[in-house]
């Protein structure tokens, strides 16, 4: 199958990554400005999601609508996903209808075993081990607020889940050094981190881990699929959250981001996130930019 997929930020290459960055950030001035621009006229995506969404459902949905196109929102209770039909087979069949498909579930090996059947484009929409299109808001966002990300000092604070996995990834492509500060025993994947190299480390503290950093970043403790570990997890976090103390440490005009849903009082404190550092609303916006120049790669005519 020969379509180019997009499961993890290792699918592009750096400069490919940095142009769509740009391009993210075109695209957000031609909306705002209300023009007109529909690349994927008549182009069907498939919306695949056994889990929960907010943004990233509205962002694929209201992307593909404004780029003239259509999207169709899937759940495994409302399709024979849930009834146990193979994901090789609904792969197979769903490409051959569509141009495309999105998909959020649990574990990455089927989101890979999907792709590998699908003769379309498949975006990964979150599994358990990544959220790349989280990323390419992220990175937009900070590169609006403050020019390019590489050089820069970005700490990650908290657990070592699947927004970290992308971040340790986003270190290696665009070239910035992350801390990350969790808990023992919430590390994020050996793998993933050695193969950052020097990229990324981790530095228990988070007072010592934000140190001099430009952006710090954070996630719920507990993600989808583990709400029964929410109690342990409060105790394991407990001094994780991100709050007054934590941007202090980090430079002066030092930014806030969370990919939201945020949980004030746990991972951060209200002063941080409704404070003058945080940049989440517009980094929840570019979630449509940035996934409608990734679907523009990935799905319009050349
Ligand atoms: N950040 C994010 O992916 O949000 P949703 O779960 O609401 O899509
Ligand atoms: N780590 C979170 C991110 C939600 C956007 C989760 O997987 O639930």
């Amino acid at each position: 199958m020969s379509a180019r997929h997009f499961l993890t930020l290792l699918d592009f290459s750096s400069s490919e990554l940095e142009q769509l960055i740009a391009r993210a950030s075109e695209l957000r001035q031609m909306q705002h400005r209300g023009e007109i621009y529909e690349p994927l006229k008549n182009q069907v995506l498939a919306m695949v999601f056994e889990k929960s969404s907010t943004r990233t459902r509205i962002s694929f949905e209201a992307g593909m609508a404004q780029f003239g196109g259509h999207a169709i929102f899937l759940s495994p209770q409302g399709t024979q996903i849930g009834r146990g039909e193979p994901i090789e087979d609904t792969a197979r069949v769903m490409s051959r209808m569509v141009d495309g498909i999105m998909v959020r579930t649990f574990e990455h090996s089927k989101l890979e075993t999907f792709a590998a059947h699908s003769q379309v484009p498949v975006i990964n929409a979150l599994t358990d081990d990544y959220h790349p299109c989280q990323l390419l808001a992220d990175v937009q966002a900070f590169s609006e607020a403050r020019g390019s990300i590489q050089g820069a000092t970005v700490t990650w604070i908290g657990d070592g889940n699947n927004m970290c996995h992308s971040y340790i990834n986003a270190a290696r492509q665009f070239g910035f050094q992350l801390n990350i500060a969790c808990p023992e025993g919430y590390e994020p994947k050996a793998d993933i981190l050695e193969a950052a190299g020097d990229a990324a480390r981790i530095v228990r503290d988070p007072v010592e881990a934000a140190r001099d950093a430009q952006l710090v970043t954070t996630d719920v403790w507990a993600s989808m699929g583990q709400e029964e570990e929410q109690k342990l997890r409060e105790q394991a976090f407990a001094r994780y959250q991100v709050d007054d103390r934590v941007m202090q440490a980090a430079d002066n005009d030092a930014l806030f981001m969370h990919c939201l849903p945020a949980h004030r009082g746990e991972e951060v404190s209200a002063s941080v996130i409704d404070g003058p550092q945080s940049i989440v609303w517009d980094q929840a916006e570019n979630r449509l930019h940035a996934q409608k120049a990734l679907l523009e790669t990935l799905m319009a005519p050349r």
